[in-house]
């Protein structure tokens, strides 16, 4: 029997996916993020998905999975990254997909960077990635922070997604227009946008968004920060 799944935004493109096995958190950003709806230190978590090593992805990862013992899920790079400040790790490829204890999780491609501002200046960590995570008999699609990319195209083909998390804001990822053609491709039963107003670069109207999706047909919620959706 399938049983439902809860997804809480905690704010920019951050999520708590809780499953009856797991609970699993997308890009820790609350450390320095203004509109997180939870601090970093009152997070409890099984495992911690990391996009890319961007900070506003990436944060508080290694500080949650330490205190934790979550284990952190990303790409090589950023795995091995992770690791070496004493996270429990596990790395993957962009493409490939595997079968844990709570569920299935495939790196799926994202057209962005993956960077951290060292003591040295910036350094690429690895590539940035989204994430299909199927559990329960459901498929969320988190796409990270991405251009439009017609590979959404498959992944709606070749998926049944329940839900699809896009970012909308503009300027360093999809603005709402293409994100809305991205909804349109990927056709998921609900799709909630992330990624804008957090910060003055990525100031958008949400509605935008909702009301091009809906041209397309797309069901939209627009989640206040701290908000749950349950998949059912
Ligand atoms: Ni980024
Ligand atoms: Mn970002």
């Amino acid at each position: 029997m399938a049983r439902d799944l809860a997804v809480r935004y905690l704010g920019h493109s951050c999520f708590l996916v809780t499953t009856p096995k797991a609970k699993i958190l997308i890009d820790p950003f609350l450390t320095g993020n203004p509109m997180a709806a939870a601090k970093a230190e009152d997070v409890e978590c099984d495992i911690i998905l990391v996009s890319h090593a961007h900070i506003d992805h990436y944060g508080d990862a290694v500080a949650i999975a330490k205190r934790t013992g979550a284990m952190i899920i990303a790409s090589y790079e950023v795995a091995l990254h992770a690791g070496a400040q004493g996270a429990k790790v596990h790395p993957m490829g962009c493409g490939g997909g595997r079968d844990f204890s709570f569920g299935r999780v495939q790196l799926t491609i994202a057209h962005h960077t993956s960077s951290v501002d060292g003591p040295s200046g910036v350094v690429s960590v690895g590539s940035p990635v989204g994430f299909l995570i199927q559990a329960e008999g459901k498929t969320i699609y988190f796409a990270g922070d991405t251009a439009l990319t017609m590979e959404m195209e498959l992944l709606g083909k070749r998926n049944q997604i329940d839900l699809a998390l896009l970012p909308i804001g503009d300027n360093f990822t999809m603005g709402p227009i293409d994100a809305a053609e991205a909804a349109r491709m990927l056709q998921a039963k609900l799709t909630v946008p992330m990624h804008y107003n957090t910060f003055e670069m990525i100031q958008i109207d949400p509605q935008v968004f909702v009301k091009e999706a809906g041209r397309h047909g797309c069901k939209v919620k627009v989640m206040p920060v701290g908000s749950t959706v349950e998949i059912e």
